[in-house]
């Protein structure tokens, strides 16, 4: 097939962790006096995750890395993703690499470009096994999307992680060598050093979102000549689901005018599949468009054996990419999908007034000593500060 060619080297593991907390957007809507339906349809969103003062993008990452621990020894490259990082300095991934116990012969470092970013480690980590096919690389992508109280962004809040095994044998997904890339830069959404939440020009962030998928798809589609309908699904960085409706419908568009079609249920059918569980999450940003491909390993209703999917990653500011994939035979085998459904369906509910308390807690900047409160959290919590450092503890 066009611009394809078989390298052995993809996703062997992958795995999504979310917080155990949750808030039902129709609570959200009584309390903010909006109609439930621009939430549930005009945005496409009935859930957000909540993250506990305990949950970090850390005791997340590590958490989601859990099942791939057998794995652990052969690690030599930790990349860690995240626009909510919790230090100036030290990369997240060093605290996941101690919570872990992951061998000392190994490199570490966090990356940053919004929601961009795990796909900068993924290319890496692909490259990084080519050149060396002992290596095993984790990625791992984890966020916690804040914007302001009673905000047209709140909605679209949302905390998890992705945890993503590369190697040399791949069992799940392997990848493409083309990718249409685009970089301008823009003030769609951003985070100063200074604040919690993001500020965001939220109508400007989904045109620029739109314009780098057209400049993205331009550019992949010089390089193979593929057109929409050589793929059989399509995975969007998914800030929330209408806007990988909107990203759809744009390639459609932009299809030659001789390109046949594609049926009435193509959306339902080659996207829908992967955006359950952002519609119940909320944004993951960096982790988001990987979170779309788990949940399209888990829940496609059709086997996707040497099913053909493309990938679009956005990061605000801005940069993105179009590229592609190709699902292995026996993937199902190597699923986290019990895991997926367990974390997703063993949610604690929050009343708006509980999710208002926890969104107005703030890590205290003094240096003192303070041991948190326990909520439920995964195998990991963040205990506590003392003396400026966070102290992270494995729950028994
Ligand atoms: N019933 C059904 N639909 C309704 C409705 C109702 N009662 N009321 C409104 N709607 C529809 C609207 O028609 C609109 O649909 P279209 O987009 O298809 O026109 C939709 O609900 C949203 O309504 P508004 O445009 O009025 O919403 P808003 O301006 O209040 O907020 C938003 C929308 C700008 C996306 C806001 O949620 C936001 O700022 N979100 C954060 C930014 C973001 O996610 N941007 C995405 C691109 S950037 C990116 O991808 C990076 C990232 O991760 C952040």
């Amino acid at each position: 097939m066009k611009g394809r060619i078989t390298v052995p080297v993809g996703i062997e593991r992958i795995s999504f962790y979310t917080p155990r907390y949750m808030l039902p957007l129709r609570e959200l809507a009584t309390a903010r006096g909006a109609d439930y339906d621009k939430y549930r349809i005009g945005i496409g969103q009935e859930i957000m995750a909540v993250a506990p003062p305990d949950e970090d993008v850390v005791t997340m990452a590590a958490s989601a890395a859990i099942p791939m621990q057998e794995d652990f020894q052969a690690v030599e490259l930790v990349l860690f993703a995240t626009e909510s990082s919790i230090d100036q300095s030290k990369s997240a991934g060093l605290f996941v690499h101690g919570l872990l116990g992951l061998p000392q012969r190994c490199r570490v470092v966090e990356l940053k470009q919004a929601c961009y970013s795990a796909t900068l480690a993924l290319r890496i980590a692909l490259q990084t096994v080519a050149a060396n096919p002992k290596a095993k690389v984790l990625v791992l992508a984890s966020d916690i999307a804040r914007y302001e109280l009673g905000s047209p962004a709140e909605p679209t809040q949302g905390a998890g992680a992705i945890a993503m095994l590369v190697s040399a044998t791949p069992r799940l997904v392997t990848f493409d060598p083309a990718a249409g890339i685009h970089a301008e830069d823009a003030m769609d959404f951003w985070r100063p050093n200074y604040r919690e939440e993001a500020v965001v020009e939220g109508k400007t962030s989904t045109r620029l979102y739109l314009h780098a998928l057209q400049k993205t798809w331009e550019h992949f589609h010089e390089q193979t000549g593929c057109l929409l309908a050589d793929f059989d699904y399509c995975c969007f960085h998914t800030p929330f689901t209408n806007m990988a409706a909107k990203a759809y419908q744009i390639l459609q568009k932009i299809q030659p005018p001789e390109t046949p079609k594609p049926d009435e249920n193509s959306f339902a059918q080659r996207v829908e599949p992967s955006l359950q569980y952002n519609r119940i999450t909320g944004n993951t940003y960096s982790a988001s468009l990987y979170e779309c491909l788990a949940c399209l390993l888990d829940q496609a209703p059709n086997d996707l054996t040497d099913r053909r999917i493309s990938f679009f990653s956005y990061g605000s500011g801005c940069t993105a990419e179009f590229f592609s994939g190709t699902i292995l035979p026996g993937y199902k085998q190597h699923l986290c999908t019990d895991q997926h459904r367990e974390v997703l369906e063993e949610r604690t509910p929050l009343t708006v007034r509980q999710y208002e308390d926890v969104f107005n807690l703030a890590v205290p900047h003094d240096g003192w000593d303070y041991t948190f409160g326990q909520y439920r959290t995964g195998p990991f919590r963040f205990a506590g500060v003392s003396g400026h450092k966070r102290i992270y503890a494995r729950n028994e």
